[in-house]
């Protein structure tokens, strides 16, 4: 029960990007050579970004993710730890920077040349003693932000030597700070801390992921993209945990207004704390990738975007007994759930996840908005067509 509620709950913090003001960068050190071909890609998150990671931590439950239906649109057709029908956001943003996927760090195929996923699904900002001290307890990974970026520097130690080393080494790399907050908003309302209690974390959770990507430019990062919230309040999990007989507490395309109040204030607090990351390091290109504006853009425009509109709020994987198509009782992948004849029409995967489409449509999105601002000669083009879906 605690477990199905949690994923009830969960929607409660996916979190993306917004634009505010970019530090423009130029592409290399050097005015003569392009030099914007990014060699290397490491990203770092919860759900939306793991593409592997807690399936290789002994977390029991989460699992679910290394179940069919799990990865039924995947290439392989199978399960690989990652929490949609397909790719998640890391996989998405390396591909639009023409990288394979990063491997997931704690798996056992090493080859990390081209970058590394460091995202763990169901990770925390905050590290697991400072949610002890507000009472919040973790649940299946201790892997918060900032013990991946411990990762990252233990990685990062093994392949160069010392500052100068490491920062040529990591000069054309592009890193990516994917949603991350969520779950401690989540375990916070299961702890039944009141909402002041639960906003309370919103300033804490802002500050780690600025000290977090600090960490990554005090070793040599020089562009990076952190994702604000996505807009909670439209995600099918939280439509069902929060509903409410007011009509008022909705807004025109049936979203909570609560909630998505309380992504956009994160995404403020997250923006301020970014702009104080680049003050201090203004030869950093530091991009804010606003899944806010983006997923709310695909929502209300869906059939532009090739959605059904009906299904908009509704989870491709699970309960067809229930509104929503979700029941937290009955997750996707256990008992007697089923998937939709069309993923690639919806936007939410499980109640909580994402579809590969919608992660697609968010970073597509995301990348269009940002890319002038990486300043490259062979900067990402946009997608135009989303990666098509496999049968
Ligand atoms: C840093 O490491 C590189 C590569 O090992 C080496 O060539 C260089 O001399 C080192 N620089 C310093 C200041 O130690
Ligand atoms: C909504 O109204 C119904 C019928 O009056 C009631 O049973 C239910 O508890 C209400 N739900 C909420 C979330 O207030
Ligand atoms: C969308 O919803 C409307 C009203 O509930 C229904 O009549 C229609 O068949 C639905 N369309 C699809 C494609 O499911
Ligand atoms: C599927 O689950 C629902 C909800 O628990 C239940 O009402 C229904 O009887 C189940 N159907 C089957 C075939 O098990």
């Amino acid at each position: 029960m605690a477990m199905a509620t949690l994923r009830g709950d969960l929607i409660l913090t996916l979190v993306v990007l917004v634009v505010s003001t970019f530090v423009l960068h130029p592409c290399a050190a050097h005015q003569k050579q392009p030099g914007c071909t990014f060699e290397a890609i490491y990203t770092f998150g919860d759900s939306t970004s793991d593409t592997g990671n807690l399936y290789n931590e002994p977390a029991g439950f989460a699992n679910r993710a290394g179940r069919l239906p799990y990865g039924i649109n995947y290439p392989t057709k199978t399960p690989t730890g990652r929490w949609t029908n397909g790719l998640v956001m890391s996989d998405l943003f390396a591909s639009a920077f023409s990288l394979p996927s990063p491997k997931p760090y704690l798996g056992t195929d090493k080859d990390f040349k081209s970058g590394v996923n460091f995202a763990v699904a169901w990770a925390t900002a905050l590290d697991t003693p400072v949610l002890a001290k507000f009472n919040i307890p973790h649940w299946y990974t201790d892997s918060s932000l900032l013990v991946q970026v411990s990762w990252f520097e233990t990685y990062i130690a093994s392949i160069c030597s010392n500052k100068t080393d490491c920062k040529k080494k990591l000069e054309n790399s592009i890193f990516v700070v994917g949603d991350i907050g969520s779950i401690d908003y989540t375990s916070a309302k299961l702890r039944h801390l009141n909402s002041l209690r639960v906003a309370a974390l919103t300033p804490l959770i802002a500050k780690t992921i600025a000290q977090g990507v600090q960490r990554l430019i005090d070793h040599g990062a020089s562009r990076i993209i952190v994702s604000g919230s996505l807009p909670v309040g439209c995600l099918t999990s939280n439509l069902d945990f929060s509903r409410s007989n007011y009509s008022r507490a909705y807004d025109e395309f049936g979203c909570l207004k609560s909630l998505n109040s309380f992504a956009a204030n994160h995404n403020t607090q997250l923006q301020k704390a970014l702009e104080g990351v680049r003050a201090k390091n203004p030869e950093v290109t530091l991009l804010y990738g606003d899944a806010f504006k983006s997923y709310q853009e695909i929502l209300h425009n869906a059939e532009r975007y090739g959605l059904t509109k009906n299904n908009t709020l509704n989870a491709c994987c699970g309960a067809p007994w229930k509104e929503y198509n979700y029941d937290q009782f009955s997750l996707c992948g256990i008992v007697n759930t089923t998937v939709c004849s069309e993923p690639e029409k919806y936007l939410n995967w499980d109640g909580t996840s994402l579809t590969q489409n919608g992660y697609n449509r968010v970073v597509n999105w995301i990348l269009h908005q940002l890319t002038p601002f990486l300043k490259c000669n062979n900067a990402p083009k946009p997608i135009k067509k989303p990666i098509s879906i496999a049968n």
